[in-house]
């Protein structure tokens, strides 16, 4: 099956089986401020799997776009990609285990039509020290499901990932891990779940797509034996139920009052497995733009496969990423989408592509999401534009680290070390009175996009000697940023649980107020852009051509901390969207919402017409007057252009 037909299948799969198929969330999550990416379906689901009613009911099924920017530096293998969709089915306190396992078995195995005999699954050892115990639920069902197709599943103990190397299969069908790899939670372990945080056992499903034994070099980085979990590509996991049924206390564990099934897989690897090639990038949604690649470059994948896969890989999540309103920036999402954009320009130059190649790329990739995504081709001319000023302003700053080469090493001679390299490299090291050291090769790379080949290509032209310790130390300047921009992506998922905490709802219920104030103040045409909330302060964008006066900023500031005076009454209820729309509700993300939507309202006790009446998932509180708690006024503290035709407003509770 093509990955399009799987994803149809999937979600016809379980719309029968009693769910409401809802869209996709936007790449950007909605004011969850401890992420910058959607990166798992349940994400956005948070609210509902801590017991909040879901207005399209207690079984849901999607695929979400995902973005895992901590994994750009995996691409380039076989099957890690930055950007992939997650195919997702949700019981909110609906059915468990036996359903959920029963079932993805049943779509894996008939629908999609793997030998069940290539599967592989992966259970919950339990943990004494939580009070956690051991899934053999889960277990009991897999053996069953197993037996049903012919196949006796043994059931392994493996504990931990070491204990796996040192144990190898031992003719295992079912095996048992530890927590680090069989425990689900947005912390990424047990051990790191702030309080309030949501987790629970889970059950993976491997596809294996060869048999051997590991040979000297996989030995030497995946361990002794190869096991589910060992990474060596062998064994790749496509299906992850987790039985979300605890929450995280100060010093404990507890049952959330109702038990969740969190199901996601992966659209691509499960299209690669139904080819049955560990190449994920051989799939439908991924071979046409290396295609493309071939023909513009004129070099094939097979001898340029790297750097293909990440061209790929990365304008697809570029391109998406522009899709969902990002532009390249120097911060946050938009570094993010400046780092893909760049590395695949990078890679183009390994291709021997050096003119702008953008506009030739990224229409294949919309394209590939034509009929599913339609807001993907309505977005087309605006994803190009956004990409090929990026594509300029990198080939500019490339031209300005080129003569910045120049001052430093004129080419000219009169550094005094002529001729070619080699040359230059019979000459002893110390007899070269110019030389290139590590750092300058970082800063060539960091600050002005030079990859490490392209500067050696210029240190060869002008004839500069680069000893092996440049390199080293180059590597090592590599290395380190490395770990700090994980180190900066783990602390991104540590800031607690987004969107729940009393300042967090207050922020919330203040945009809602500042959203409609500006529209009273400055009309209609203000439509909001984009919102973030952290415990510090609100931040919304909006649309409106020019700078918001002295007297403006006052008046809307005026219009909210009288609202927040006259305590209006905040309450939700569910419409139809049509209905809601027709309401005059206003939306947040244009018009890609499911079935039944939402609407807040904010409303004084003897009033006729609400205040704010807005389409949005919550969480807000229950009164506007709790927002002057302590004293406090709405305050605008800055107000600035975040693009063109778009303001920007950072206001806090003071
Ligand atoms: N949340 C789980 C995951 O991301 C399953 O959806 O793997």
């Amino acid at each position: 099956m093509t990955a399009q037909e799987i994803r149809q299948a999937y979600l016809q799969f379980f719309a029968e089986r009693g769910h409401t198929i809802i869209p996709r969330a936007q790449l950007v999550p909605y004011n969850d401020p401890t992420t910058l990416f959607t990166g798992s379906g349940m994400q956005p689901l948070i609210p509902y799997l801590l017991g909040e009613p879901h207005p399209s009911g207690t079984r849901l099924v999607d695929s979400q776009t995902c973005l895992r920017a901590q994994d750009i530096e995996e691409v380039g293998d076989n099957r890690h990609t930055t950007f992939f969709e997650m195919l997702g089915n949700w019981s909110l306190g609906d059915y468990f285990k036996a359903e959920q396992l029963a079932w993805f078995f049943e779509f894996l195995t008939k629908v999609v039509k793997l030998d069940p005999a290539k599967l592989y699954v992966t259970c919950f050892i339990g943990d004494e020290a939580n009070g956690i115990s051991k899934d053999t639920e889960s277990s009991k069902i897999w053996v069953e499901l197993f037996k049903n197709e012919g196949i006796e599943a043994n059931e392994i103990e493996i504990g931990s990932e070491a204990d796996g190397y040192a144990k190898g299969m031992q003719n295992g069908r079912v095996f048992y891990y530890d927590a680090h790899k069989n425990w689900w939670c947005r912390a990424g372990s047990i051990d790191h779940m702030p309080e309030g945080e949501p987790g629970g056992p889970d059950s993976e499903v491997f596809y294996r797509f060869y048999e051997r034994e590991h040979n000297a070099a996989e030995k030497r980085q995946y361990g002794e034996h190869c096991h589910p979990n060992c990474d060596c590509g062998q064994f790749v996991e496509i299906g992850n139920s987790v039985f979300m049924e605890y929450i995280k206390r100060a010093d404990c564990f507890e049952k959330l009052p109702k038990r969740n099934v969190d199901f996601g897989g992966g659209l691509e690897r499960i299209a690669a497995a139904s080819l049955g090639d560990p190449d994920v990038f051989m799939i439908s949604l991924l071979q046409p733009i290396i295609v493309k690649l071939e023909e513009i470059s004129g070099r094939k994948y097979e001898s340029h496969t790297e750097s293909m896969r990440v061209i790929t890989d990365h304008l697809r999540a570029a391109t998406f990423l522009a899709v969902d309103g990002v532009k390249p920036s120097n911060k946050e999402q938009g570094y993010v989408m400046r780092r893909l954009v760049r590395r695949a320009i990078r890679h183009a130059f390994e291709l021997g592509i050096e003119q702008n190649f953008l506009e030739q790329v990224v229409p294949v990739i919309t394209g590939l999401y034509r009929e599913e995504l339609p807001e993907v081709l309505s977005k087309q001319e605006e994803v190009i534009e956004v990409l090929v000023k990026e594509e300029r302003v990198f080939r500019q700053t490339l031209r300005k680290g080129l003569r910045e080469f120049d001052k430093a090493y004129p080419a000219d001679g009169t550094h005094g070390i002529v001729g070619s390299q080699k040359k230059a490299k019979s000459i002893p090291a110390e007899a070269h009175n110019l030389q290139i050291d590590g750092a300058i090769l970082f800063k060539l790379y960091d600050t002005y996009g030079f990859p490490l080949e392209l500067s050696l290509e210029e240190a060869f032209k002008r004839g500069i000697f680069v000893p092996d310790y440049a390199k080293q130390e180059f590597e090592r300047l590599m290395q380190e940023q490395r770990q700090r921009s994980q180190t900066a992506g783990k602390g991104v998922f540590k800031g607690g649980l987004g969107g729940q905490s009393l300042i967090h709802k207050k922020y919330h219920t203040a945009t809602h107020l500042m959203y409609q104030a500006l529209r009273d103040v400055l009309g209609t045409h203000v439509v909001q852009n984009g919102s973030n909330i952290t415990e510090e302060r609100l931040r919304f964008d909006f649309s409106h051509p020019k700078k918001m006066t002295p007297e403006e900023i006052k008046k809307v500031e005026d219009i909210v901390n009288e609202q927040i005076k006259n305590d209006l009454k905040v309450s939700y209820e569910e419409y139809l969207t049509e209905v809601a729309l027709e309401k005059g509700a206003l939306g947040q993300f244009g018009d890609r919402y499911g079935d039944t939507v939402k609407v807040y309202k904010m409303i004084a006790e003897n009033a006729q017409q609400p205040f704010s009446f807005e389409i949005c998932g919550g969480p807000h509180v229950e009164h506007t007057g709790q927002l002057a708690e302590g004293n406090k006024q709405f305050k605008i503290i800055k107000e600035e252009s975040s693009g063109a035709g778009i303001r920007r407003i950072k206001a806090v509770l003071l």
